[in-house]
């Protein structure tokens, strides 16, 4: 694939903050908003959501606006971007189990509105089952708002170094630097699964609005890549370059190398 028909949108949002927390509650209250505007409207928020240690105290934030300022999650609908496979959904590495504890527990999101890639088909399954979930976002008139993080590899979801810019909700194959990072959670490196069930690079660009969240010094040098480098598959946040509905949440260690 020709990597020279993505040319970079013109309109980039960067929007920078002096730390994670005050990073983490601006996305918060993007999603809030959202919320509430469709609950206004009498309609569904149809969220893409994401695992790991950046969003987390996004995940906080939500909880505790629920909690004491009264957000209802009862019009949310989940999608979230990827799952270890194989893996128990009640597996504490699971991203099933991640949701739960750091965010659906806590809500009153509706449990037939949460959607996360589950890996208890068979291998043979999985394509089927993966073109059902692209489906089922599908028939909720596709996501709303995406929130992405971004590996150390500049991996968005699963999709690796080498996703296509098409790709689709596929079974993968983890990448050495994702095992890497991932290893402490699974107690070893032997112990991280070969592989994982994401959304494809295609299925995130669909969405109407995508925010990407990076903090950290140990992110300064993959944002800086996947901001300013080259529009490559080896650098598939760098694909988000081309589009102009995302928008780039930094704090200011993770914006240590943008010029
Ligand atoms: P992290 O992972 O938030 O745990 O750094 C981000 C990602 O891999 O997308």
């Amino acid at each position: 694939m020709s990597t020279n028909s993505h040319k970079p949108s013109k309109d980039r949002i960067l929007n920078l903050f002096a730390n994670a927390t005050q990073a983490s509650i601006y996305v918060a209250q993007q999603i809030a908003a959202l919320i509430t505007q469709q609950q206004k409207q009498g309609k569904l928020a149809v969220l893409g959501l994401a695992t790991g240690n950046t969003p987390k105290r996004v995940y906080q934030e939500l909880v505790r606006l629920h909690q004491n300022e009264g957000l209802s999650f009862a019009n949310v609908v989940s999608f979230n971007l990827d799952e270890y496979y194989p893996i128990y959904p009640e597996d504490e590495q699971s991203y099933t189990y991640f949701m739960q504890e750091h965010l659906f527990k806590h809500v009153n999101i509706k449990p037939q509105h949460i959607h996360i890639p589950h890996t208890r088909c068979e291998t043979e399954d999985i394509l089927d089952y993966c073109k059902e979930f692209e489906d089922k976002i599908a028939s909720f008139g596709g996501l709303d708002l995406q929130l992405l993080g971004i590996g150390r590899n500049g991996h968005i979801g699963f999709n690796e170094p080498g996703s296509s810019f098409d790709s689709a909700t596929r079974l993968v194959n983890l990448h050495a630097v994702t095992r890497e990072d991932a290893q402490a959670d699974f107690g070893g490196l032997d112990q991280v699964p070969q592989q994982a069930v994401s959304m494809g690079v295609n299925t995130i660009r669909q969405a109407k609005r995508i925010l990407l969240l990076a903090l950290g010094e140990r992110k300064s040098e993959i944002v800086s890549k996947a901001l300013q480098g080259e529009i490559t598959p080896e650098v598939p946040a760098s694909f988000l370059q081309s589009l102009a509905q995302v928008e780039y949440v930094l704090d200011h260690e993770a914006a240590g190398e943008i010029i």
